[in-house]
């Protein structure tokens, strides 16, 4: 596996045409969640597919720290559940590196123990806001403190957790998770409300460990008490990963790839939509035998992009593609309009700043508005692009080869490895040509 060291820099090189028949690792979102509720839960969990990365690596250690005996053998993880009040007191402060779904989603579980826990991040994550996780749970009596929106956190044990009526502030399923695993210590029922359709992964799993929950596109209703362990859960492939792989075929010439086992939950699919509506061929079939997430199989082709103006609807659905829809607008012919996507500007760089400024790198004509760009579709050169440390940044910027007139040289890609460690093998294996020029 080519090692993505600190600093690195990847060169692409424009591939003759891509094929393959091929999965990607498995999902980062799950995999955080899998780790969270096994460990809370009752019992031994095994966990199939647990996505090996530096982000969900974070969780795995959080849960370590405060007393959780994990065991990786191979493709399975073991996790050995204490229920909701078995957690032990961390010695440390809880670090949490790039990722922002593991600190979330530990102050949900946190602000409802009897001890108090520190939580840090790297420079990136310390810049990301924490108040939007930590006045829902304030709003539930949990005792969190924090300066000026900022990790570190500081995390109080609470008297009791109150079980109330919320509506969600931002399209956020961090958020909405961390108020969901808070909830499971409440005094009495926790009634979500929600203006945005976000992945629902926690509610999702916290089913398929026998939680009471119900759930629709408006509203969340969890029953606080115990949860059941399971003997074992698969993970799906990680759309995020595909999507990737996806773009690079849709732009290089004669290509066609099959991705298999690859999650098709409608909450994280809307690239998919918003492709086909741009022209893109891509067809999707749901494996009949999917388990608690459905699962199935994505065929793609090369084909001829067209601007779009993309809907409102499919934006929180699609939250994390929409960098490679830029990308897609760039090699598009006319327009491409994204608006109401303002909570780019908070992921791990500032993803709308950000594109903007790859695509003018890369001679595309693009204007940046305070919540989306307004993108020209016109011909991609090659150049040098600051990925700011974000994988997703580094990733697009990679694949941008797969229709560049020349080579791209990415910088600081190694925070690849905090979502998809073997991206490089991978997508070269398809016929993409990606090397590190160091070596
Ligand atoms: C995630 C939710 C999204 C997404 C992130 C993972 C999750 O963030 O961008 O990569 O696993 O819940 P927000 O909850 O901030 O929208």
């Amino acid at each position: 596996m080519t090692k993505l060291g600190t600093k690195q820099k990847l060169l692409a090189k424009k591939p003759s045409s891509l094929s393959g028949i091929l999965s990607v690792p498995g999902d980062k979102s799950i995999s955080h969640r899998a780790i969270v509720l096994s460990m809370i839960a009752h019992e031994t969990t095994r966990i199939f597919n647990f996505l090996d990365s530096t982000d969900t690596n974070k969780s795995l250690s959080a849960a370590i720290q405060l007393g959780i005996e994990c065991e990786k053998k191979g493709e399975l993880l073991k996790v050995r559940g204490k229920g909701l009040y078995g957690l032990k007191p961390p010695e440390q402060e809880l670090f949490f590196g790039n990722s922002g779904t593991s600190m979330r989603l530990f102050m949900g579980v946190l602000s409802a123990q009897k001890f108090s826990s520190t939580l840090a991040g790297d420079s990136s994550l310390n810049s990301r806001p924490m108040e939007r996780v930590a006045i829902p749970l304030r709003n539930m009596g949990a005792c969190i403190e924090m300066e000026e929106d900022h990790a570190p956190v500081q995390i109080y044990p609470s008297e009791q957790i109150i079980g109330c009526k919320q509506k969600l502030k931002v399209p956020s399923a961090q958020v909405k998770s961390a108020i969901l695993l808070a909830a499971l210590y409440a005094n009495s029922k926790t009634i979500l409300k929600t203006d945005w359709i976000t992945r629902n992964h926690t509610e999702l799993m916290l089913e398929f460990f026998g939680c009471p929950i119900n759930h629709n596109d408006k509203e969340v209703i969890i029953k606080y008490g115990e949860i059941k362990g399971r003997n074992a859960l698969t993970i799906p492939g990680d759309f995020s990963s595909a999507a990737f792989l996806i773009l690079a075929t849709l732009l290089a010439k004669n290509s066609q790839i099959i991705i298999k086992d690859v999650g098709l939950n409608p909450t994280r699919t809307g690239f998919i939509k918003i492709l086909q509506m741009m022209g893109g061929d891509i067809t999707t079939t749901i494996d009949p035998n999917s388990s608690f997430e459905i699962q199935g199989t994505i065929k793609v082709r090369s084909s001829v992009l067209r601007g779009i103006t993309v809907p409102n609807n499919l934006v929180s659905l699609s939250i994390d593609e929409l960098p490679l829809v830029c990308l897609a607008a760039a090699c598009a012919q006319g327009i491409t309009t994204i608006r109401n996507a303002s909570e780019l500007r908070f992921k791990e760089s500032d993803r709308i700043t950000a594109m903007v400024a790859l695509l003018s790198k890369l001679s595309i004509e693009v204007k940046e508005l305070k919540d989306g760009l307004v993108i020209n579709g016109g011909v991609i050169t090659g150049g040098e692009i600051d990925s700011f440390g974000d994988h997703r940044i580094a990733m697009v910027a990679l694949i941008a080869s797969a229709c560049s007139k020349s080579e791209i040289l990415v910088h600081n890609t190694e925070n690849i490895n905090t979502s998809f460690p073997n991206f490089v093998e991978t997508v070269n294996h398809l016929g993409m040509d990606i090397i590190n020029p160091d070596h």
